[in-house]
């Protein structure tokens, strides 16, 4: 009797065994997985073996982690896990742990998970609504990043076909179709509010952006949740399906869909196959569905079932309630770890025998789960391993999940098997706190760089015919600017050069204003274009006060201008006063430091720096709005004109002013002004070389003494002979010629001294400028709080493009000592300079002979010039005092009295896609100059 008992229990325990053994992974299976995963990581990635690839390698057009500088208000949405939640989100500071989270939980009814695509969006919209009601924000238009945990086809971040539904949706007329145009339909449909979608985000993605911004070496993001799947940074290069190869950028692997070409059928059980057979998807996500919290529950119900039947369990008594499909499903996932008051709520009568049996199961079922889950994790960051080319690798993974957070037993048995599996790779699993909106929100705060010229793109779209003036450089320029859209985007220039005479800039300010506007006039009538209402763009190279981009305040008149009646007074005003009849609008008044940036900024995404080196001087960039003082708001950046030039007038330079900059200050129209501008601008430059020729001939040190009433002639060398002289070829003859003309009958020596002296004193510029360049970008590097800046310089301006033109073969030397000089003011940075006309003499060859035969000269003449050689310390003390500057330019109490103005331009971002010149983007402006101010005020 007893051996029979005990032959009946030994025969049970082995059916029991049997039965769970299949779910017993062997170390050799695990291996074959995980090499396996590889093998469809490989092939999603790949164009030819993609369309047929079970793992989806999806693009996320997410293409770098967060780096504490994301700041900005933003709205997520957070579809797909067990809960659906809208969220705003606030990053504050730019500073992690910076991020205020406010967030309301919404339910999704099964009849709407599972009926129609417009009925799921219109609840979508309204659990919105309702947001957007409780916060009090109905009337903002904020972005919003879209967190939809399901397999999308992105062709940009906002841009998402819906591939498949997987886990529990199923709503008709949305697979294929863009999710983030269905939401745009639905929130038109409701017609109660506006929102931006920024950014279109799998959980994944979101949760690994999440866990990023506390831990940059996160770069893999894990969800064990109602579903399973992974993304992480692969590198553009391997992603064949997408144009490019610098750079990196998060792929959604979609590995819940592995298995689907039939290469896990060895360890699928059957029960497996049962519950696949009763999913919403069958033959689909045959990974997730052995992996992931909706299914556990259910192969755990067949198992229990079968046992049952068997009568191994619960004295082979099948309740209603456990034949229910579903009954453990996600939301009773917590069947997985509290067996016992799970069976009494199953209304089954256990015995103790029962829930060990019971524990048992669940515990087979969800140790394979973790353990494929790792399986697949070892492959990935194999993967990533070898891309990078390391023996060992680092890494983070960032999780989020309820199987992952609330199983017992999940994480270890995960992190172990990726231990065992991928012995080279450390690999640390951090918890995403915050759920996947906060990194929803952080990819939108790196789209949303991307909006505002998405935005100038769009209105760009448009034909549109535009007109610019450019005032205030050596020419005064009218251009249009024509947009069709024929096959193809076209942009056609034409421009004109109009006299700005001496009589004119120096008279009353209505005649300046109604000279513009009579040129205006021949300009649209020589276009035909009178009867035509366009729109303006106002480049005004002077220093302005801003309240919004289309009014403009002239503070004070400098370089060579100098009219009555304009200072203090709005320039649109009064060119509008002007040119009242011809129905034109201006729209948007831009300093040419600005417009510089914007040209620069449509090449090159990095430029958030503008600096004119031509009559005047000046620079503009991108600082922290929370740093101006004068501006409302402390989110996002704005553009800051400098105004440098007025660098010292409080005295500040004095000590490396010379007796020549001095000079040059007296006989100029605004003295005691523009200080710094003076020592450094075309404007000046060849008045210092001639004051400094004649005090050398006076000394008898050039020319045998002579000096003719035309040396004494102001204005005698210009600027552009400066250049001239300084080339090393051609620069000898020049000087001759030059100097002939001055009458001075100029001997060999003579000429070579001449060449010196332009040579030193650009120098000087280009040194100078380079300090006050490099105080800007420690700003900028400070403000980023990055150890290593890497931005992007645009720049124009007669004096420093005349180096660079016209052929490679001439000297580049100014430029070249402004870039070098600039590198070791600010060693920790990779700056680039990018000229605004493109593809002017770029790469000027260098020449260095004439250094070496000026040896003698130099030391001859090396007194009088001392002091225009500045020491390290003199051009770091400069930069100092320039960094003073724009901090007390920037405050409060201290703008009153600064010399450098930091005057905010409303200009709140760079562009940041490729594209057109400056014209084009001012025209741009034009077009949505007021809109544009509206927008970038809400963010
Ligand atoms: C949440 C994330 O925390 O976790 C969601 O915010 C994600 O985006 C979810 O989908 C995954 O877990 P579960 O268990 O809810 O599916
Ligand atoms: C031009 C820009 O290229 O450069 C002007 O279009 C700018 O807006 C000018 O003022 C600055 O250089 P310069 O040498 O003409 O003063
Ligand atoms: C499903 C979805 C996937 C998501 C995962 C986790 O696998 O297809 O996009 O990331 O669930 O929520
Ligand atoms: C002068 C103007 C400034 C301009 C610069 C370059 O410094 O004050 O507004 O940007 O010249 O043209």
């Amino acid at each position: 009797m007893v051996t029979a008992v005990a032959q009946r229990l030994a025969s049970q325990r082995k059916e029991i065994d049997d039965t769970l053994a299949a779910f017993a992974l062997s170390p050799t299976q695990l291996q074959e997985v995980k090499a396996k995963m590889r093998v469809e990581l490989e092939r999603g990635l790949k164009k030819d073996s993609h369309p047929t690839a079970s793992v989806k390698m999806l693009p996320t057009y997410v293409y770098r982690t967060p780096d504490g500088t994301e700041r900005g208000k933003y709205l997520a949405l957070d579809l797909g896990g067990t809960n659906f939640r809208v969220l705003v989100v606030k990053i504050r500071t730019g500073m992690r742990n910076s991020v205020r989270m406010y967030n309301k939980i919404y339910a999704i009814p099964l009849e709407i998970m599972q009926g129609t695509g417009e009925e799921l969006f219109d609840h979508i919209v309204q659990c919105i609504s309702d947001f957007l009601d409780y916060m009090g924000m109905k009337n903002t238009r904020l972005p919003l990043g879209f967190t939809f945990s399901f397999p999308c086809n992105q062709t940009g971040i906002d841009k998402g076909d819906l591939v498949c539904w997987t886990k529990g949706f199923k709503a008709t007329e949305c697979e294929g179709y863009d999710v983030v145009d269905m939401l745009r339909e639905a929130i038109k449909r409701r017609n109660e509010f506006d929102l931006d979608i920024v950014a279109i985000v799998n959980d994944t993605v979101g949760t690994m952006m999440t866990c990023a911004y506390e831990d940059p070496k996160c770069q893999i993001g894990l969800i064990a949740g109602t579903g399973s799947n992974v993304c992480y940074m692969e590198e553009m290069k391997n992603i064949e399906f997408v144009e490019g190869d610098e750079g990196q950028m998060c792929v959604n692997t979609e590995w819940g869909g592995f298995g689907a070409n039939d290469n896990i059928e060895d360890i699928r059980t059957r029960y497996d196959r049962e519950v696949d057979g009763g999913s919403l998807n069958p033959g689909k996500q045959r990974f997730e569905k052995m992996t992931s919290g909706m299914y556990l529950g259910e192969i755990v119900r067949r198992i229990l079932i079968d046992l049952t039947k068997h009568g191994l369990l619960f004295r082979g008594r099948i309740t209603e309630r456990l034949k229910t499909k579903g009954i453990f499903e996600t939301n009773d996932r917590l069947a997985l770890l509290q067996v016992r008051s799970i069976l009494q709520h199953l209304g089954l009568d256990s015995t103790c025998d029962d829930s060990i049996i019971v524990k048992e199961v669940c515990g087979a079922v969800s140790r394979r789960a973790a353990q494929l889950c790792g399986a697949g994790m070892a492959a990935v960051v194999d993967k990533i391993r070898e891309n990078r080319g390391l023996d060992n690798l680092e890494i983070t993974v960032g999780v989020d999940g309820t199987l992952y957070k609330l199983h017992p037993h999940f994480s270890t048995i995960l992190k172990d098997t990726v231990r065992e599996l991928a012995p080279n790779c450390k690999v640390d699993f951090i918890l995403s706190e915050d759920g996947s909106g906060k990194g929803a929100a952080l990819i939108t705060a790196v789209g949303k760089n991307t909006y505002n010229i998405d935005y100038f793109f769009n209105s760009f779209t448009e034909k549109g015919d535009f007109i610019a003036l450019d005032l205030g450089g050596s020419n005064f320029r009218i251009l249009r600017v024509k947009v069709s859209h024929e096959k193809k985007q076209t942009v056609q220039m034409e421009s004109q050069i109009y006299e700005t005479p001496e009589d004119i800039i120096h008279g009353s300010g209505s005649r300046l204003f109604d000279h513009v506007a009579e040129c205006l006039g021949d300009f649209m009538e020589k276009q035909k274009i009178k009867d035509k209402k366009l729109p303006i763009g106002f480049t005004f190279s002077f220093p302005c006060a801003h309240t919004k981009l289309d009014e403009a305040v002239l503070l004070t008149w400098t370089k060579r201008f100098k009219a009555s009646g304009v200072e203090g007074m709005d320039v649109v005003k009064l060119l509008n006063k002007a040119i009242k009849k011809r129905g034109v609008n201006i729209m948007a008044v831009v300093n040419d430091t600005v417009g510089t940036m914007m040209t620069c900024g449509f090449d090159d995404q990095r430029c958030e720096v503008g600096i004119i080196i031509g009559t005047g001087t000046n620079a503009c960039y991108m600082e922290e709005l929370r740093h101006i003082d004068l501006v409302e708001g402390d989110e996002g950046r704005m553009c800051i004109n400098t105004e440098w030039g007025a660098f010292g007038d409080d005295g500040t330079l004095e000590d490396i002013r010379t007796e020549f900059d001095r000079e040059i200050d007296r006989g100029s129209p605004n003295p005691g002004k523009q200080l710094f501008e003076k020592m450094v601008s075309g404007m000046y430059m060849g008045e210092l070389v001639r004051l400094i020729l004649v005090k050398m001939a006076k000394e008898g040190l050039l020319f045998e003494g002579r000096i003719t009433p035309e040396l004494l002639t102001k204005g005698k060398i210009e600027t552009k002979h400066v250049s001239a002289i300084e080339k090393s070829k051609e620069g000898l003859t020049k000087a001759e010629e030059i100097l002939t003309r001055l009458g001075v009958e100029p001997s060999e020596d003579d000429c070579i001294a001449v060449q010196h002296v332009c040579a030193i004193v650009s120098f000087r510029s280009a040194n100078l400028i380079a300090a006050t360049l490099g105080a800007i970008l420690t700003r900028l590097k400070d403000n980023k709080n990055t150890p290593r800046l890497r931005t992007t310089v645009g720049i124009d301006g007669s004096l420093y493009k005349i180096h660079l033109i016209p052929h490679p073969s001439v000297s580049a030397r100014y430029a070249r000592r402004l870039h070098k000089t600039v590198r070791r003011l600010v060693p920790e940075s990779d700056v680039r300079f990018l000229l605004s006309e493109s593809g002017s003499g770029k790469g000027a060859a260098m020449v260095t002979a004439w250094a070496s035969r000026l040896a003698d000269q130099t030391r001859q003449i090396a007194e009088t010039l001392a002091e225009f050689r500045l020491t390290e310390e003199q051009l770091l003390e400069v930069k100092k005092r320039m960094r003073t500057e724009i901090q007390n330019g920037l405050s409060k109490n201290t703008q009153s009295t600064a010399t450098v103005k930091m005057l905010p331009t409303y200009v709140r971002s760079t562009p940041d896609g490729t594209g057109e010149r400056s014209t084009a983007i001012r025209c741009i402006f034009l077009k949505i100059g007021k809109q544009m101010t509206r927008i970038l005020d809400m963010q």
